[in-house]
């Protein structure tokens, strides 16, 4: 049976983060490819997982094959997530929210305050879920996607380290159970 067929009939499935290795850039390119008109290289991803100290990239594993990625890097108290993706056929169903929660955490642990992200203007999407863990607009990068010329919102998520950031993301957390 397909993975799509198998992911549409609703079961319940178990989804499990763990660090990004170097054996799961296969399918993490699998992904990339099929989500990004410009997709990252296997070069690049081996830069940034070899990058222990300021960088986090997670993969989202349901029975042990790779459904969605995402990862941040922290610079002093500013964190930026760099990339986030999520297989198809599985998107819509919290992973990408497991993942930002994860990538937050993980932020936060290595001294973030601030979280920032460039997302395309007509990715709504991306932006409804960037608004429920609390990001907002901040600005503009004209042209910045250079296959398409198409503008990037920049958006931030302040004080992620506080008492109130803690209930967002424990709302976000709810959604899950
Ligand atoms: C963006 C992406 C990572 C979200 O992951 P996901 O697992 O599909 O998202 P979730 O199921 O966790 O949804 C979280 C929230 O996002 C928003 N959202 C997700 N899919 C949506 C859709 N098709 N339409 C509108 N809003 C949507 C909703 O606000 C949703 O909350 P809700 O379930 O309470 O409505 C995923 O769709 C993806 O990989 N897209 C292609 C790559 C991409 O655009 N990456 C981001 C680049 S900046």
């Amino acid at each position: 049976m397909s993975a799509v067929a198998r992911r549409t009939d609703q079961q319940a499935y178990e989804v499990e983060l763990s660090p990004m290795r170097r054996r799961h850039l296969r399918s993490v390119l699998r992904i990339e490819a099929l989500v990004y008109p410009r997709p990252w290289s296997m070069t690049l991803f081996l830069q940034e997982i070899a990058r222990r100290r300021d960088r986090a990239y997670l993969v989202a594993k349901v029975d042990a094959e790779v459904v969605g990625y995402g990862g941040a890097m922290t610079v002093g108290s500013e964190a930026h997530i760099t990339t986030i993706a999520v297989d198809p056929p599985y998107q819509g169903q919290k992973i990408g929210t497991r993942l930002m929660i994860g990538l937050i955490e993980a932020s936060i642990e290595r001294g973030g305050r601030t979280v920032s992200l460039e997302v395309r203007k007509s990715n709504t999407p991306a932006q409804r879920m960037y608004e429920k863990f609390g990001f907002h607009p901040v600005g503009i990068r004209k042209g910045y996607y250079i296959e398409t010329g198409e503008d990037a919102i920049v958006m931030w998520a302040d004080n992620v380290d506080t008492d109130t950031y803690a209930e967002i993301l424990e709302a976000r957390r709810a959604e899950l159970r």
